[in-house]
């Protein structure tokens, strides 16, 4: 059987992790969010005093580090050397500060290396900012989300408050607004859509719709 990877990129809280993990529980594929791996190594940044624009002492506490992510019923866990750090990583500190220690061009040739060796042989649904345009050039599909920065911010507040996450509207807006900007200015893999990717706008899509037109674009490849 093929093994399709199918990457999902686009803004922050656009909706990608939503919809890439029911996309990959549908056709029984491993889901890797790779954003997850960037607030991991942030959250461990912050706790040890590093400074996030320092790229050596990030680089270096990078090689120290394992991050792995476990597939359960309930979506996907994140273990941060050995510790279960799923909820931690969601929070305002490491939001904050997780799109300048993305941008370090040294860690992200780490993060490509382990995030193909994730989606070795084998059906993937890989979310993040530079899936289709460089960690996985080759995806059979690829999707670029979008929405209004209104309905985003909307979105993840609801869905932190849903989650006992503390959460203000206002400073979620600036913080996604300020993300963006960071992931679509810097040099090495920027936040772009690729050439052949299949641009979705979801701000007035439902997650279903959205679920159902990524698996159409799947069945070309069937
Ligand atoms: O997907 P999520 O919003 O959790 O990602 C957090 C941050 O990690 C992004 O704002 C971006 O700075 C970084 N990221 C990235 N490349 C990816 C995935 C995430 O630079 N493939």
């Amino acid at each position: 059987e093929e093994h399709i990877a199918i990457a999902i990129d686009g803004p922050a809280a656009a909706g990608k992790s939503t919809v890439a993990k029911i996309v990959a529980e549908k056709l029984n594929y491993i889901y890797v969010d790779t954003g997850a791996m960037y607030r991991a190594l942030t959250l461990k940044a912050l706790n040890d005093g590093v400074d996030p624009s320092d790229e050596a002492a990030v680089i270096n506490l990078l090689l120290e580090t394992n991050i792995e992510l476990a597939n359960d019923s309930t979506g996907q866990r994140v273990i941060l050397d050995g510790k279960d750090v799923t909820e931690e990583i969601r929070y305002q500190p490491v939001s904050a500060n997780v799109s300048y220690i993305a941008k370090l061009t040294a860690v992200r040739q780490e993060m490509l290396k382990r995030q193909r060796e994730l989606a070795k042989d084998r059906g993937v649904v890989m979310d993040g900012r530079d899936i289709g345009t460089h960690v996985l050039p080759g995806a059979q599909v690829k999707i670029f989300l979008v929405a209004s920065v209104d309905e985003r911010a909307k979105r993840r507040h609801d869905e932190n408050i849903a989650k006992g996450i503390p959460s203000d509207l206002d400073q979620l807006k600036a913080e996604i607004e300020k993300r963006d900007e960071i992931d679509t200015n810097r040099e090495t893999a920027p936040l772009v859509k690729a050439d052949d990717a299949v641009e979705l706008d979801t701000t007035s899509l439902s997650i279903h719709e959205v679920v159902h037109s990524i698996l159409q674009e799947v069945e070309k490849y069937k």
